[in-house]
This record gives C-alpha cells, sequence and structure tokens, in this order.
C-alpha cells in the first residue's frame, strides 16, 4: 500500500538508564569512532541526534558487520540529554524510538532509573539491547582499545574473565526478575524472545562494535516494514525539547519520522491548551559535527527529510509541549490535521478527579508515566500538565478539600522564579524529583506522617 516514493528510513535508537551509567559516553564514543574512522563528512550532527550511515558504522563493527547484509541506510542515535533520557518520547501512540539501547553500569547492575527504563520499554513494547557498560572497571582489566568483545575476553585473566562474567550474570537475572528473558548476545538465537547483552565500555570502545552490529541486525530484521516510508509525503515528528533561542523566540527541536518538512509549511503541533497551527519560519540544523548541546550557530535548510531532527522556528510555539505531535498540513484540509493531532493527545490524557494533588512533569511521556505510577499508588490526580511549576498551580493545588492533597509533584520540571513566593505563602507542599518512584514514595512517607 506504500507509494513509489517508497524508501527505507533510518531506524530511530534512543539511548536510556540510569544517571552515569554512561550513555552520554557511549555516544561520544561512537560518534568518536565514526570520525576516526576518516569518514567525518558522512556522520552528521542533528538537533538532538546523530545521523551515522551504513558504511561507517560496517566500517567501525569492521569483521562483525558485512554491509551487504543490509538495506536500512544506517542509524540515527537520540541522545537525549541526562535525565531525559528514561522520559517517553511517542510517536503515533507508540515509542518515538524504533529500537533503544539500556545501558547498566556493570557494577552497579539495576537502578531506579534502569527500572524505569524497563517499565517505559515494556509498555511500548520497543525491541532494546542492554548494554553493558564499563567492563574496563574490573579488577585486572586488560584494556583492548576499540576490539570486538570476543577478542577483547581473550585478552583477560581467567580471574577478570569469572568477575565480569559473575556481574554480567546478575545483570541477566534482574533481566529475568522483571520479566525479559535475556543472554549473552552471542548465545541469542531469536532476538525477538530473548534481549541481548552486550558487555562493552564507552572508555575502551571494546565492545562496542558489537552493540553496533547487533543493532544493525535488530532493526532489519524486525523493523523493515516500519522503516518504509513515502519520503515525498506531509512530513510527521514528535517534539524532543521545547527552547527559546535569540532571535528566534520559543523554538522546538523535533524529531521528524516520517516524510518530508519544508521552510514555509503550516504545521500543527500539540499545545498546552489547543493544537497550534502555524508556519515554518526557519528549519534550523547545526553545523556539522559540532556537538548540539554546545551549538550557538545553526545553518538553514530547506527541507528536512525522515528520520532526522531538526530545529524548527515558528511564531506561537510557546505553548507546544515536548513529547507532543507535529504534523505538516501540506495539501490536506487543516481540520483533519487538527482533529488527528487531538487524537493522538487525547490517547495520552491522564485521568483526572475532582480532589487529588497537581501533577508536573517535562514532557507528555513523563507525565503519563507519572499518571501510571500515582494510579498504581491509589493517588487522585487534580490536574496534570507538561511544564514549569508555574503560580497558577500552586493556586490549584490550594483549592484542594484534603489537606493531604494540597500538595505538587514535580517530575523533572523547576520552580518557576515568580511562584517561590506563592509557595511560600501557601499551604501547598511541593516535591520534586527525578525519579518517579522517589518522588511518589516521598509523597506517600509525608502523607503516613501526617496521618499519625
Ligand atoms: P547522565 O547523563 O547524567 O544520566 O549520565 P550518563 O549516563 O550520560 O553518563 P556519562 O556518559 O556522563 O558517564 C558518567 C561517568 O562514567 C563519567 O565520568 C564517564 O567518564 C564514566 N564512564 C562512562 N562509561 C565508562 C566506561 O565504559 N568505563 C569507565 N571506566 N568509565 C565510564
Ligand atoms: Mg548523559
Amino acid at each position: 500500500d506504500h507509494t513509489n516514493a517508497d524508501t527505507l528510513r533510518t531506524p530511530i535508537v534512543a539511548v536510556l538508564g540510569h544517571v552515569d551509567h554512561g550513555k552520554t559516553s557511549l555516544l561520544d564514543t561512537i560518534r568518536g569512532s565514526a570520525v576516526s574512522e576518516g569518514e567525518a563528512g558522512a556522520i552528521t550532527q542533528h538537533i538532538g541526534a546523530t545521523d551515522i550511515p551504513l558504511d561507517t558504522i560496517s566500517g567501525m563493527a569492521g569483521e562483525l558487520i558485512d554491509p551487504t547484509d543490509f538495506d536500512l541506510p544506517g542509524l540515527l542515535f537520540i541522545d537525549t540529554p541526562g535525565h531525559h533520557s528514561f522520559s517517553t518520547l511517542r510517536a503515533r501512540g507508540g515509542a518515538l524510538a524504533d529500537i533503544a539501547v539500556l545501558v547498566v553500569d556493570v557494577n552497579d547492575g539495576f537502578q531506579p532509573q534502569t527500572e524505569e527504563a524497563i517499565d517505559i520499554l515494556r509498555r511500548t513494547g520497543t525491541p532494546f539491547v542492554v548494554a553493558a557498560n564499563k567492563v574496563d572497571t574490573t579488577p585486572g582489566w586488560n584494556p583492548q582499545e576499540g576490539e570486538p568483545i570476543q577478542r577483547s575476553l581473550e585478552a583477560q585473566s581467567e580471574r577478570a574473565e569469572a568477575m565480569l562474567n559473575e556481574n554480567l550474570y546478575e545483570i541477566i537475572g534482574q533481566l529475568s526478575d522483571a520479566g525479559f528473558s535475556a543472554d549473552l548476545y552471542w548465545r541469542v538465537q531469536d532476538f525477538q524472545k530473548n534481549i541481548g547483552v552486550v558487555p562493552l565500555s564507552a572508555l575502551t570502545g571494546e565492545g562496542v562494535p558489537d552493540l553496533l552490529t547487533v543493532l544493525m541486525g535488530l532493526s532489519q530484521r524486525f523493523m523493515k516494514e516500519e522503516m518504509a516510508i513515502d519520503v515525498e509525503g506531509p512530513g510527521e515528528g514528535t517534539v524532543l525539547e521545547v527552547k527559546d533561542e535569540r532571535g528566534f523566540g520559543a523554538t522546538i527541536d523535533t524529531v521528524v519520522y516520517d516524510g518530508v518538512i519544508r521552510n514555509g509549511d503550516t504545521i500543527v503541533v500539540g499545545g498546552q491548551n489547543e493544537p497550534i497551527v502555524t508556519e515554518i519560519r526557519a528549519l534550523l540544523q547545526p553545523r556539522p559535527l559540532e556537538e548540539i548541546r554546545t551549538e550557538k550557530q545553526f545553518e538553514k535548510v530547506a527541507a528536512v527529510g525522515a528520520a532526522a531532527g531538526v530545529k524548527i522556528a515558528a511564531p506561537d510555539l510557546d505553548q507546544a509541549m515536548a513529547g507532543a505531535p507535529v504534523r505538516v498540513v501540506r495539501d490536506r484540509p487543516l481540520e483533519d490535521v487538527i482533529e488527528e493531532v487531538k487524537a493522538e493527545l487525547a490517547e495520552i490524557e491522564v485521568e483526572t478527579a475532582d480532589n487529588g494533588v497537581v501533577v508536573k512533569a517535562d514532557t507528555l511521556g513523563s507525565l503519563e508515566a507519572m499518571a501510571n505510577a500515582l494510579r498504581e499508588a491509589e493517588v487522585p490526580i487534580l490536574r496534570a500538565e507538561v511544564g514549569d511549576i508555574a503560580p497558577r498551580d500552586i493556586a490549584v493545588a490550594e483549592t484542594a478539600n484534603q489537606d493531604e492533597h494540597k500538595a505538587i509533584l514535580g517530575f523533572n520540571v523547576d520552580l518557576l522564579a515568580n511562584a517561590e513566593s506563592d509557595l511560600e505563602n501557601a499551604d501547598v507542599k511541593l516535591f520534586t524529583n527525578d525519579v518517579i518512584y522517589q518522588l511518589i514514595e516521598d509523597y506517600e512517607t509525608y502523607v503516613e506522617e501526617k496521618q499519625r
């Protein structure tokens, strides 16, 4: 049912995991090795993402990959910075990412944000592999820079290998407790049934060729259907982040997963109150190979095709929400596109009650995850919104009938400066955390103490 314009797009790979387990380091290593492959021009830095073409990946994977086995163009890694990495980003009711890498520190094993990431992967049915990172910290380790893991294991003492194995089987056990049957990736026959664990080091690069090989294999085998897109079709994407940019006002960093977005296109974007209808003033990309987090200079481009990350500048984007859909209208009736965006947002709508707490979160995905966790904890929600904590939220929380509900639970958000004095003067308790379970536990402890 696809048109002639069908082509295979780049699979979108999200990197998730607990704080400090090495997500950013892993991406830096992949980028770095891509550059040292001598194909600096081949890898392109997008807004919030890095595109690594198949040739470069196969160069890095060396003997492990035969590029003729693949017809996907490469991999687009989303580097959701820091704590954002485990919040869900959605696309058409599923996960934005086609596949995911769950980074786990071999010494630390599962930690709260690992559990949260696992919950999100389970709920969205996203295929994933586990990167058992920091193998180089195993006592007595003999590092084998950039080598496939089997090569590296051959160079280790029996004692070091035994210690590593102990940690790896601990993680495999934790995956099993979480309901996933897993094994070391080279023992996995069917990646649809079993989760592959790839021992690696983001620091020394050993095992990274294996990870790239497994990711290419996974996307090739299970993703090809979804990768077939109409490259000329109206663009579809998801907002990664809403950011103020000097000279442009509010902009949206967007991952485009279908079709093409052109400068001047009319788009519909999910907003705080209503879908936003606006016209693109500029499509912005970082200069080649510049790290986006330090990037100040952008290049204006005429069009961006899936899959890609791009910054969109357009009027009225200040009410846009991270995690919300972006749709190009093109030659369709505007009303239809607005309805589409509304329908997608309605899927995420959180059930609220007449009485309960106020919930704020950084993205729609994390808001949904908060709502699920609160439902399980039987904590009702009066109001749930994406965004930082504003004076209005304090006013709403104060209206709660029960004292225990006069509370705001903020996940990954800040208290706005103009709300600080309101909070001081109000009988409202504020809880903020970037671990959902912790946030809810803190609230529950508070309620228990109140009832005592
Ligand atoms: P957040 O963004 O804060 O969630 O952390 P992250 O998961 O991106 O971790 P990051 O890459 O910043 O790494 C955290 C620390 O672990 C840094 O000091 C890294 O140098 C170190 N690190 C990461 N990978 C490795 C590894 O393979 N080996 C060793 N020895 N250290 C590592
Ligand atoms: Mg990081």
